[in-house]
């Protein structure tokens, strides 16, 4: 696609949402909500997001319209 077709363009984007840890021991839980997405979505185009509950559909778009 060339770069003036482009309306958003996100490379290895992820989003994680630290939990609180029930215990002191071992690596804070994160809850991995999107993790190393790449898309390119050309002006004029309809893009449809597609996948199960819980899936980071949400959490993708947010993450995508803050970063305009
Ligand atoms: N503010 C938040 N804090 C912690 N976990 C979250 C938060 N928002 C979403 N999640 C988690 O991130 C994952 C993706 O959620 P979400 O983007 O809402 O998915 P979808 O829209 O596809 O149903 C789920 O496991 C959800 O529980
Ligand atoms: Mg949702």
């Amino acid at each position: 696609m060339s770069d003036d077709n482009v309306l958003i363009e996100a490379r290895d984007l992820s989003v994680h949402f630290p939990l609180r840890s029930k215990t002191i021991f071992g690596p804070p839980p994160v809850v991995k909500a999107c993790e190393g997405v790449n898309l390119d979505i050309a002006k004029g185009s309809f893009f449809g997001l597609v996948g199960e509950s819980g899936s980071g559909k949400t959490t993708l778009g947010r993450a995508l319209f803050y970063a305009g």
